[in-house]
């Protein structure tokens, strides 16, 4: 059996979803004899990937959720069962050149990093942790709206595999009912000399599958919690590699920003913020073409949040 064999097979399995496939219904579908069909499965369970298989009735994945590159076609994935951070890999290996579109993704993290020194947790097999090498070829001013254009393609991803409303909590957390489901760290490499990005690693952690946050549990969720869907990771991965793309190849329009603004959750509410060093509390009145966030203050002085934090304190 060709190698190709074994991985259609698999995708055919993970389009029939929950429903139960003939062995010769997929062989139709494919062109292959019952008997290939038979080899790939036995080869499939080899691998460790459970596939119920019920007599008059035929094969089912018991878990759809599967980590293959072969399972995005077209992009290179390289996938890791364990890492310290798929941050810290992806930076070495675009270090050493490796182009952009290149995704890294890791079962578990044993050294997740979220942003301003936090961590990020990542139990195994219970999250989407991928980091996405790109090389961006527009000007470096434009940089930093690298992460709220990663907050748009992941937030589009989840809606259209999980059929809910993801909201955007500046500067690029995503909410669903109401609480955090994921979180994006940007990292870059520049060239002083040029004055341009050599490169920059966008790093980004969803929490796919129910898990038990433990007293984080009152800010953290899972999508399968929220919306009974348990996405496959490497189909959320390459949605959301694709859709980056196509924002960094129209970042100087700023096309994203739209997107971002319709789900943005602070803006028109009372926030509070650190502020060069001093806590403020304002209204946040939306954001700006950097995707900065601009608050008018207590003491009605209008102030723009470049980075950092902001909590929300009630919605008017
Ligand atoms: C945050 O919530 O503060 C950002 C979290 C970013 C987590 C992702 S998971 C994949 C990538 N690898 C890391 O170490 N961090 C990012």
């Amino acid at each position: 059996m060709t190698y190709s064999t074994k991985y259609t097979v698999l995708k055919r399995l993970l389009e029939t979803g929950d429903n139960y496939i003939s062995g010769s219904e997929i062989a139709e579908s494919l062109n292959i004899s019952r008997n290939a069909v038979w080899k790939a499965v036995k080869n499939l369970e080899s691998d460790g990937i459970v596939i119920d298989s019920v007599t008059a009735k035929g094969y089912r994945l018991g878990c759809r959720d599967i980590l293959a590159p072969e399972l995005m076609p077209g992009r290179k994935a390289v996938i890791l069962e364990e890492i310290d951070s798929t941050n810290n890999y992806a930076k070495k290996l675009a270090a050493q050149g490796e182009p952009a579109g290149t995704v890294v993704l890791a079962d578990t993290q044993t050294g997740g990093k979220g942003r301003l020194g936090r961590s990020f947790v990542s139990p195994k097999g219970r999250g989407l942790y991928m980091s996405m090498i790109l090389r961006p070829e527009f000007d470096i001013s434009l940089a930093p709206l690298i992460t709220s254009a990663a907050a748009v393609a992941a937030a589009e991803s989840v809606e259209e595999l999980c059929g809910c409303d993801a909201a955007i909590k500046w500067v690029n957390d995503l909410y669903v009912g109401g609480k955090k489901i994921c979180g994006i760290l940007t990292e870059a490499s520049i060239n002083m000399e040029m004055n341009s990005l050599d490169y920059a690693v966008v790093g980004i952690g969803i929490n796919t599958a129910a898990y038990d946050f433990g007293e984080l549990g009152s800010r953290v969720t899972d999508l399968e919690s929220e919306t009974g869907i348990r996405p496959n990771r490497c189909e959320l991965c390459a949605k959301i590699a694709d859709k980056l793309e196509y924002w960094m190849d129209n970042m100087e329009k700023r096309l994203h920003l739209d997107e971002y603004r319709r789900r943005e959750m602070l803006t028109g509410s009372i926030i509070s913020a650190d502020f060069g060093g001093e806590k403020i509390v304002g209204l946040a009145l939306g954001v700006d073409e950097n995707a900065n966030l601009a608050v008018e203050t207590e003491n009605r002085k209008r102030v723009v949040l470049t980075s950092g934090e902001a909590s929300l304190i009630r919605k008017i």
